[in-house]
């Protein structure tokens, strides 16, 4: 339990600038508060003390502002910044590493009794405030929800809605940075207006696209018969460029070879 209460403290630290110290995070932070609460219930709900679940639940409303249901699920490292109005559902799913802020409604749309109401959000996904996500879909790992977005469709993995209707503007399958994989307070990136940093992302994402395409052709090399280690340790970049024209033009001639004996072989059939 205090291994539990001292990763939700090093989490509010890491992921909250104005955290000072941890006995203002132990004192001072509802979301703290309503999640050590939240254990509690969830115990007592999973072994069928429902009142008591739902009255610990109730009693840390009142005391925080911020209601979950005790039979929601909530992952480790869950961090509910301000945290008054927030309303998690019964069928509710939170993710590790999810935050949350001020006013998000994870809520449902239908009344039928034991069916999945509530969304599930993913492991990393970041909820602005005020924004109401309704229905049992799932939001994807690390999707980002804008402040006042109504989301009524799932949201793909690394995306963000904003909007009511809540609408994806930035594609899904766009391949994250380890600078956008890691946590970014309010849920933007730093920086992003900066020419300069514009500048090192281009130059970054053609370093990266560039590696990937030599990964392709080496692969396709080695497919083909050729031995890239010895070719590997010449020059800066680590492969030397004449020998490997010289494996491709040995690669295609040995394929070239290959075909004409398939066809060598037909020939001898016929
Ligand atoms: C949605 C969010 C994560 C996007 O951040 P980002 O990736 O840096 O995106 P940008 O700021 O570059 O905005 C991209 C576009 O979305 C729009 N947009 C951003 N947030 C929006 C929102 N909440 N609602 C509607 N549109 C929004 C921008 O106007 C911009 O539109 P444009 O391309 O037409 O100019 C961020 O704006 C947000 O809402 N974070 C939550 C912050 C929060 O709740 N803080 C509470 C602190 S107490």
């Amino acid at each position: 339990m205090f291994k539990r209460l001292r990763e939700d403290i090093a989490t509010i630290r890491e992921r909250d600038p104005a955290a000072r110290s941890a006995w203002e995070v132990l004192t001072c932070y509802p979301g703290l508060h309503a999640l050590v609460a939240h254990r509690l219930a969830h115990a007592c709900w999973r072994a069928r003390r429902r009142w008591l679940a739902r009255f610990i639940s109730q009693v840390a409303r009142f005391l925080t502002g911020i209601e979950i249901h005790p039979g929601a699920t909530v992952g480790r490292r869950v961090f509910i910044d301000h945290g008054m109005g927030v309303v998690v559902g019964e069928t509710a799913e939170i993710g590790d590493d999810c935050t949350i802020y001020q006013g998000v409604t994870l809520g449902g749309t239908l009344l039928t009794r034991g069916a999945k109401r509530h969304p599930t959000l993913e492991r990393g996904v970041i909820v602005g405030a005020g924004a109401k996500v309704l229905g049992g879909f799932t939001i994807g790992e690390n999707a980002k929800i804008g402040s006042n977005a109504v989301v009524v469709k799932p949201v793909p993995a690394g995306a963000t809605a904003v909007g009511n209707p809540a609408r994806v503007i930035q594609p899904a399958d766009r391949k994250r940075s380890p600078e956008h994989a890691a946590f970014c307070a309010y849920g933007i990136t730093p920086n992003a207006e900066d020419p300069v940093s514009l500048a090192l992302h281009g130059l970054i994402d053609h370093a990266a696209n560039e590696k990937q395409r030599v990964d392709e052709i080496v692969a396709a090399l080695e497919r083909l018969g050729a031995r890239i280690e010895a070719l590997q340790g010449a020059g800066a970049s680590g492969i030397d460029l004449q020998r490997l024209s010289a494996a491709i033009q040995g690669a295609a001639q040995t394929s070239t070879d290959a075909r004409a004996d398939v066809s060598m072989e037909g020939q001898d059939v016929v």
